[in-house]
């Protein structure tokens, strides 16, 4: 199979049974999807949506009304997520900053935006076309090379080389969900994924990645 015809498959896919009801997918204010990512880098996808995305946005409508509110009321607001320096470092970057920038090296000098959000910043706020690379994507690389111990300067080179450079949103935010819905850790969905002709790992997903042994 082609990369383009990979690249139908997930598109079409994603269109039918992607999550595109998502709030921070249907914008394009880099504010809205910076504030969303970071809340997403380590809450669910559930508890963001239902308790925290929303409020957030009320209570600090803008990047300016973030960075000049006071660092008492940022963290009442995200009372319960959890992680207290994501919050402090939003207000941190919204106090430095006035518009958040479009480039993946700068946006990783910003303060709580690591290589990850950075991507997905270039990807959905800018339509770059660059690889989002989260823990549910990790785990669909590695099942479709056969990797066991994904090292991640070789995960970052095969999500390149994979990236669907003529719709990198849709593409990113698919690759989330078939991680999230179908390439589960554990009984994965194989046969309703958009990926089952090109993957190595089909149905014999529990090798890759490895487990790290605690
Ligand atoms: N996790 C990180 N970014 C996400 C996004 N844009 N949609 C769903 N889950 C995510």
């Amino acid at each position: 199979p082609t990369l383009k015809s990979t690249h139908t498959k997930i598109q079409e896919w994603y269109k039918t049974k992607g999550r595109t009801d998502l709030p921070w997918r249907s914008t394009s204010d880099p504010y809205h999807i910076y504030l969303s990512e970071v809340m997403l880098q380590q809450t669910q996808v559930k508890t963001v949506l239902e308790r925290y995305y929303f409020p957030f946005l009320e209570a600090f409508p803008t990047m300016h009304s973030l960075g000049s509110a006071a660092l008492d009321d940022v963290l009442k607001q995200w009372e319960g997520l959890g992680y207290y320096n994501r919050a402090k470092n939003l207000h941190k970057t919204a106090g430095l900053i006035e518009e958040i920038p479009d480039s993946i090296d700068r946006l990783m000098a910003l303060p709580g935006i690591g290589k990850n959000t950075a991507h997905a910043i270039a990807a959905f706020a800018f339509g770059q076309p660059v690889p989002v690379m989260e823990a549910n994507v990790k785990r669909i690389l590695c099942r479709l090379h056969r990797l066991r111990t994904p090292d991640e300067k070789r995960l970052w080179k095969i999500a390149y080389s994979m990236v669907d450079k003529e719709n990198p949103f849709d593409y990113n935010q698919a690759m989330m969900d078939i991680g999230a819905t179908l390439c589960l850790p554990k009984d994965p969905k194989c046969n309703r994924c958009p990926l089952e002709n090109i993957c190595k790992g089909k149905n014999n997903p529990e090798y890759y990645p490895l487990k790290k042994k605690k």
